[in-house]
């Protein structure tokens, strides 16, 4: 850029040849991610990737002291804690709609795995991930950067690899040899885990136990498995954008590195790695069929100068083809619906529209 040109944009505040669509598509076509960029030598940021300054951290030394999110120890949840169990998930849905888990009876050494493979994965050379690379939702298994890098304003430091079981069982011939075990493995575990959830958060929630499951509220998943490499400026970018979730529930395994970050009281507080933790939050389907008894809040990732950092999410979704709308058992005369009746596929579409860039989706169905 010329000098006149450079104080054009600093009078202007906008660079009349910044063609974002333009250089979105050349990064996408490369078909390497971020991971791509930070191998090929890069020091400072590409614009694609920098946020607004509004929208960045602003690091509030306070919040992380205040609040901690909660964690609850699963131990004994088939008999003698059961009840003290669901009244902390109750307590912890209703206020922060995030948890973290621990003893919840899938073993260490399969969550560290996966974690690793995901890492394996990803730091493939291009030629071997290129294969895998799409933006077709019709594909079952695909690596990418960023599902939304098209519509998004700003881009995120992040590249993923999701396994779409929402039409049921994959065939795990059809994974990435390099993780083909020890995503099998993990999803054996994660499935008991998610039933678990499933007949604690029906009771967390006043019904019976298989309330969630009959109405097939936890049908399915889609498992999306995030790498965010180093940074080379990570003050002026994010690892994921503030979003809430669109699922029904999302079971979170992180490593410990850290970036993860939930609002709390308006506040942005850090969701401390515990080894061997799940975390859990409620998405917004749920709080849409729970009549915002329980709540999907808001999170994102910062960026880090320390890394890679790696988490799976497994995003469980209800039933695509059947319609909700808040249970009986959450509506009054006093309390109406507040949402209309939906699915989640027209949720879903609705939701992609806008990429995540602190959109909320859930307001566009109140009543
Ligand atoms: C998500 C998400 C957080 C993380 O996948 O929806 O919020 O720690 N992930 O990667
Ligand atoms: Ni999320």
């Amino acid at each position: 850029m010329s000098r006149i040109m450079e104080e054009q944009v600093l009078l202007f505040g906008e660079d009349v040849n910044y063609d974002r669509a333009k250089e979105v598509k050349e990064f996408d076509e490369t078909k390497a991610g971020v991971k791509g960029l930070l191998d090929s030598g890069i020091v400072k940021l590409p614009r694609i990737f920098i946020h607004p300054k509004e929208s960045l951290p602003k690091y509030d030394a306070t919040s992380s002291c205040l609040f901690h999110v909660p964690v609850i120890d699963f131990t004994g949840y088939e008999k003698c804690r059961r009840l003290e169990i669901i009244n902390e998930i109750k307590e912890a849905s209703e206020t922060w709609g995030f948890f973290q888990m621990v003893n919840h009876g899938v073993p260490v050494c399969v969550m560290d795995e996966m974690l690793k493979v995901i890492k394996v994965f990803h730091e493939q050379p291009r030629e071997v991930k290129k294969e895998w690379y799409s933006r077709d939702h019709k594909m079952k298994v695909r690596y990418f950067c960023n599902g939304d890098l098209l519509v998004a304003k700003a881009a995120n430091w992040r590249d993923t690899i999701m396994f779409d079981f929402q039409d049921g069982p994959l065939d795990p011939q059809g994974y990435p040899l390099v993780c083909r075990e020890a995503v099998n493995k993990y999803m054996e575990h994660i499935l008991k885990l998610k039933e678990l959830l499933s007949e604690l958060m029906s009771e967390a929630l006043g019904l019976k136990k298989d309330y969630l499951t009959n109405i097939e509220c936890m049908k399915s998943e889609t498992v999306v498995c995030h790498y965010y490499p180093v940074c080379p400026e990570p003050d002026l970018t994010f690892g994921t954008t503030k979003h809430s979730d669109p699922s029904s529930l999302t079971i979170l395994l992180q490593d410990t590195i850290g970036g993860l970050q939930v609002l709390h009281q308006n506040r942005w507080v850090n969701v401390n790695p515990i080894h061997g933790a799940f975390v859990a939050n409620i998405g917004d389907f749920m709080q849409l069929i729970s009549n915002d008894k329980f709540k999907s809040v808001e999170h994102r990732v910062v960026a880090g100068s320390v890394g890679p950092r790696a988490s799976v999410a497994c995003h469980v979704y209800p039933n695509a083809f059947q319609k909700y709308r808040p249970i009986e058992e959450f509506t009054s005369d006093e309390n109406p619906a507040k949402y209309r009746e939906t699915n989640i596929t027209e949720y879903l579409t609705h939701f992609r529209s806008k990429g995540l860039d602190g959109y909320k989706a859930l307001p566009y169905f109140r009543l």
